[in-house]
């Protein structure tokens, strides 16, 4: 097999070429890439070298080989609660973020999260010998074990560091590139200082129920968004934490919002046991098509926007458009959630587009749908093709009064989201 050569070096594997176990991991790797190729996350020569030659196992010891190379979340340490504390994040968004960093060699990287020290081995591998990469992470024990994988692999020259990340790492700012690997609710003061002018910020940025992968490019004291991919992270805890609202409305049925203030749905409560009514939008979505714009535009559109998961509601043939971060409306004693039907109800037919309805319950429900389907033909009239939503951030107390086709106001920035055409 071709030696992956990454940032103008070849990443030498300690310890891994001689045993069976490692040459399990090898061809493990090798399909995982393979499968992230053909589904588009990796899209570079660059970011595929890099997940070829770092040793995921490497970084996630406990985890069976099977494990450690399946497209899925590994998750290293949870509260008492048995909520996720530390992670490796799922390879997807892994590389998904990685494409969206544009990392060359030579750059200087801050990583906020940095848990297992994966991604930060990976940005090493990019960044090359010229470059420099600093990982912070709140949990001294999450930056032990991080540093102890990142030695095992040969990364010594990465640096980990006990921090909060909403202060970033100032010691090493000016940086090119800061990736954000948990979900954060602000752009906290502390990353527009210490990103560079040109430079790009990349972080899972909660609006309301939505969260998404935003790639900034920073000029002129703006960061203005040229990505924006659907994702789902543990939040951001220390100073920039910022409580999410969850309401069970039904026993096991679980919405979370991320509002700005909270949201009023104790009157929702109960609203699933009652039958809901679907209002179908005609709107298709072509099989394959990045639903994220979608669930950004309702987000913006509707204060009471959060996301549910499945299983949830009374279905029936209805599908969930995104499984575990579905947009959905809470407004007074009324819920609607976004559904999907299989084009022209062909349930068998694969990779067949979907259609978008919207399914409503309670006192309102039907109303509420109705509210919500406008908008979703709202967002495919004016949305759709070349048009996309783009989000200015601005800082706070800084500059004009901002206007867009929604304004989110956040403590440290504020959001100006405006149709543009992609270039
Ligand atoms: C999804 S994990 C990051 C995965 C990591 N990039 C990897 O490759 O394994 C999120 C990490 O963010 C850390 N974290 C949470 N809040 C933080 C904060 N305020 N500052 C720095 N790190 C934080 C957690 O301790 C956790 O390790």
């Amino acid at each position: 097999m071709r030696r992956p050569r990454v940032g103008g070096r070849t990443l030498e594997h300690v310890g891994d070429r001689t045993d069976t176990v490692c040459q399990e991991a090898r061809w493990r790797r090798a399909s995982l890439v393979d499968k992230l190729r053909e589904r588009g996350s990796i899209r570079s020569a660059a970011v595929g070298d890099a997940m070829l030659a770092v040793p995921r196992h490497r970084f996630v010891p406990e985890a069976p080989l099977r494990a450690a190379y399946a497209d899925d979340v590994f998750v290293t340490k949870r509260n008492n609660e048995g909520d996720a504390l530390s992670s490796a994040s799922q390879p997807a968004i892994v590389a998904e973020m990685l494409e969206q960093l544009d990392v060359a060699p030579g750059h200087r990287v801050l990583e906020i999260g940095a848990g297992t020290g994966y991604n930060a081995a990976l940005l090493d591998a990019l960044v090359g010998p010229r470059g420099s990469v600093t990982a912070v992470d709140l949990d001294a024990d999450t930056v032990k074990r991080a540093r102890e994988a990142l030695d095992a692999v040969g990364c010594e020259r990465v640096r980990v560091v006990q921090a909060d990340g909403e202060a970033g790492f100032a010691e090493g700012a000016p940086y090119d590139r800061i990736i954000v690997t948990v979900g954060t609710w602000d752009l906290p003061p502390a990353w527009w200082d210490q990103l560079a002018e040109g430079g790009r910020l990349v972080a899972p940025l909660q609006i309301r129920g939505s969260e998404h992968s935003v790639a900034f490019d920073y000029t002129g004291g703006v960061l203005r968004s040229r990505s924006v991919i659907t994702c789902g992270f543990m939040p951001m805890r220390g100073i920039g934490s910022h409580e999410s609202q969850a309401v069970e409305l039904s026993e096991g049925r679980i919405i979370a919002f991320h509002a700005d203030k909270e949201v009023e749905a104790a009157g929702a409560r109960g609203v699933l046991d009652e039958r809901g009514t679907t209002v179908w939008t005609g709107v298709r979505i072509a099989p394959g098509e990045d639903t994220a714009q979608l669930s950004l535009w309702l987000a913006c559109a509707f204060s009471g926007c959060g996301r549910m998961s499945a299983p949830f509601g009374d279905h029936g043939k209805l599908r969930l458009m995104l499984r575990w971060a579905n947009p959905a409306v809470v407004d007074g004693g009324a819920f609607a959630y976004v559904a999907c039907r299989r084009d022209g109800d062909a349930d068998d037919v694969r990779g067949s587009g979907i259609e978008v309805g919207v399914r409503g319950h309670g006192p309102g429900g039907e109303a509420l749908a109705e509210r919500v389907a406008a908008q979703v033909a709202v967002w495919n009239r004016e949305c759709r093709g070349d048009v996309r939503l783009q989000i200015e951030a601005y800082r706070s107390g800084v500059g004009p009064t901002v206007e867009g086709r929604f304004v989110v106001p956040k403590r440290h920035s504020r959001l100006a989201i405006r149709l543009a055409r992609s270039s």
